[in-house]
């Protein structure tokens, strides 16, 4: 069959960019305000009220023009003078990212490292602690996107503090779809981005930070860097208020509208959405006979990966996923060719998901794998027909 779908009609079930709700694209379409207006200023302190019950905390958000990269960038270049030690947990692509980060920043910046596919485990991080405790920051990946785990983060948080550290966390796939309690998880830096579960298309990063970070960025030398230079951020915020430099308008138009609808769903009930999208979908591969490569009790909620059975061509499997206008993602880097990830976040509800799992189904069939066509969807059908 040729494909009826072109690069306009595909579904996005990839994890992020995600699909984005027809009010959101509506009101990044509106004309502009001028960004020192109390216009703009209106709809940047509402989407800061907004923002703040999605993650449980007071404090101030930050909205940075560019994608969550840059918010993690600006935690260690706020956090991080070069003779602090530093403890990245690393267990995928996105917290090798903040390694990266960090050894451009500190000169003794470690790593606890775990399997791809493993969580990382606290008892660890507190074992790495005790033999460190001059440490000043650990930084955590909230949701590993790379491998779909979901991080034990607040056991590790406790330890963290217990410690004396502060705590990074990279939420970057977690917050707006899953439970992420800045406060009470004692969150020092949060960081995460628009095109994840928080609908929106990418170039928006939103950080917040604790008063114990704001204490930390204050003897840090301020300069490592000017662009995101958080201090700058909180002092123009805390007069105006005004970000330090042109904020992206149409993006903050968008996260209202955004934030609106998440409110409107209202944020438990948006978790458990989540929750029960990840839940069936998994429920589905393993009726399959797909092995997930997540381990057990640490699967994400928003992402999941899954390993390709013996026998399936995965150029094929893509090929056909696409040909039926699904676009899901492969694995990176030793990953590749190995896995493949679909993103359930946002607008995905039981009408997508039932979708997504038949597309799936026929392309691994079509791609040679030896599964009983139905069964996976049958499952869902399932539980979804038991499920409230
Ligand atoms: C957990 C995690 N961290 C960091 C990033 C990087 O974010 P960005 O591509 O928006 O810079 C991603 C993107 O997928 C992610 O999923």
């Amino acid at each position: 069959m040729n494909s009826f779908y072109s690069e306009l009609t595909q579904f996005l079930a990839i994890p992020g960019p995600v699909e984005i709700h027809p009010k959101v694209y509506e009101a990044m379409n509106r004309h502009l305000y001028g960004h020192r207006t109390d216009q703009f200023r209106k709809i940047y302190v509402d989407c800061e009220k907004k923002f703040q019950p999605t993650i449980q905390t007071n404090q101030p958000i930050y909205f940075l023009a560019g994608s969550g990269s840059l918010g993690l960038h600006a935690a260690i270049t706020n956090m991080v003078a070069k003779e602090d030690k530093v403890i990245n947990l690393v267990n995928g692509k996105f917290g090798e990212r903040v390694e990266k980060i960090s050894q451009r920043f500190s000169n003794y910046s470690l790593v606890l490292r775990e399997e791809y596919g493993r969580a990382i485990k606290p008892e660890k991080v507190q074992e790495l602690l005790e033999k460190n405790p001059d440490t000043k920051l650990v930084t955590i990946t909230h949701n590993e996107t790379s491998t779909a785990v979901l991080n034990p983060l607040p056991e590790i948080s406790k330890i963290v503090h217990d410690h004396g550290a502060l705590l990074m966390a990279d939420c970057i796939t977690s917050a707006g779809g899953d439970l992420v309690k800045m406060d009470d998880w004692k969150i020092d830096f949060f960081v995460s981005g628009s095109q994840k579960c928080y609908g929106l298309p990418p170039g928006l990063s939103f950080v917040s930070f604790s008063d114990e970070a704001a204490k930390r960025m204050e003897e840090v030398p301020r300069n490592q860097d000017f662009y995101s230079d958080l201090l700058m951020y909180r002092e123009k915020m805390s007069k105006a208020p005004d970000t330090p430099f042109t904020p992206a308008v149409s993006l903050m138009y968008g996260l209202q509208a955004s934030l609106d609808l998440i409110h409107e769903e209202g944020m438990e009930n948006r978790i458990n959405r989540h929750r029960l999208m990840g839940t069936v979908y998994r429920s589905a591969l393993e009726e399959l006979g797909v092995e997930l490569l997540a381990e057990e009790g640490y699967r994400s909620n928003t992402v999941t990966a899954a390993i390709f059975p013996n026998g399936v061509d995965p150029s094929k499997f893509m090929t056909y996923m696409k040909q039926y206008g699904i676009l899901v993602t492969g694995g990176q880097g030793s990953l590749k060719g190995k896995i493949w990830r679909v993103g359930h976040m946002n607008l995905v509800g039981p009408r997508e998901i039932l979708t997504i799992t038949s597309v799936v189904e026929l392309a691994l069939k079509k791609a040679g794998a030896n599964i009983k066509l139905g069964s996976g969807v049958a499952k869902i059908l399932e539980i979804l027909n038991e499920t409230e």
